[in-house]
């Protein structure tokens, strides 16, 4: 695991945009993992940005995002579906075809979470895990719990994640109380996990995920296991982090 302390939050956009960048020259047919939320907006504009410069090319490229809400249609704002079409999808050469977004009206719905499983598996597993990370400790929105799901399956969103997430929202009672994601074991088979993390709200979160026992409890904590993970935090992220961390290989 590298841990990576920059400066603020373009830097840390930047270098995760390095990460990707660095991927697709490897691979130009890469499977990626996707995160929404607050924390990569300024890595899809400097994705964005690249892609308009000639430096990456997006056309082979197979994408897999992690969760969507239940209860918000895909072209509703604040759904997971048009932030990343508004921000990233429509402003680079990806096929649609090569685009899969979890989605499901209902939460008993076994299907959708079943066949979003089997695209994963069929397209052979994730190259590049893009994550994000919770106050509470979340990745996607497998929740801290007594267990964890390896699959994907629907989730009840915990309160403290719908009040982090109101922010997106006119009203509180706005925020979906469930949504639709991507299991722990698909993340953690990915091939390469990168997670960014910026502000103080999350430097708990990320000294808990690096320096406490895993633990269903705070489901980042089993990145602790994956051999090939690169953390990029900003220094508010940063800041209950001891030194020694620094130096993980
Ligand atoms: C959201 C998403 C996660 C995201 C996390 C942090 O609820 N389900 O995928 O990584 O919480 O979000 P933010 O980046 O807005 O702080």
């Amino acid at each position: 695991m590298k841990i990576k302390m920059v400066n603020n939050y373009q830097e840390m956009s930047n270098d995760a945009a390095d990460l990707i960048e660095d991927q697709l020259k490897k691979k130009k047919a890469s499977i990626l993992g996707l995160a929404t939320g607050g924390t990569p907006e300024g890595l899809y504009e400097e994705l964005v940005r690249r892609y308009h410069l000639g430096r990456i090319d997006f056309q082979e490229v197979q994408t897999f995002n992690l969760d969507e809400y239940i209860g918000l249609p895909q072209d509703h704002p604040q759904s997971y579906a048009f932030y990343m079409w508004s921000r990233f999808f429509s402003q680079v050469n990806i096929d649609p075809a090569r685009i899969h977004l979890p989605f499901s009206t209902t939460a008993g719905d076994a299907e959708a979470a079943t066949a979003y499983d089997k695209q994963l598996k069929q397209a052979g597993g994730i190259d590049l895990q893009l994550l994000g990370i919770g106050e509470n400790g979340h990745i996607g929105f497998n929740e801290p719990s007594s267990f964890l799901w390896a699959d994907t399956h629907y989730a009840e969103l915990s309160r403290e994640t719908m009040e982090a997430n109101a922010r997106f929202f006119a009203w509180r009672e706005d925020v979906p109380q469930q949504a639709i994601t991507m299991g722990m074991a698909p993340i953690l088979q990915a091939r390469h996990i990168v997670l960014m993390a910026s502000g103080k709200e999350k430097a708990h979160a990320v000294k808990e995920m690096l320096c406490s026992p895993i633990s269903p409890w705070h489901p980042a904590s089993f990145l602790q296991l994956h051999s090939k993970v690169e953390v990029v935090l900003d220094a508010e992220a940063a800041a209950e982090l001891p030194p020694h961390v620094f130096a993980y290989k």
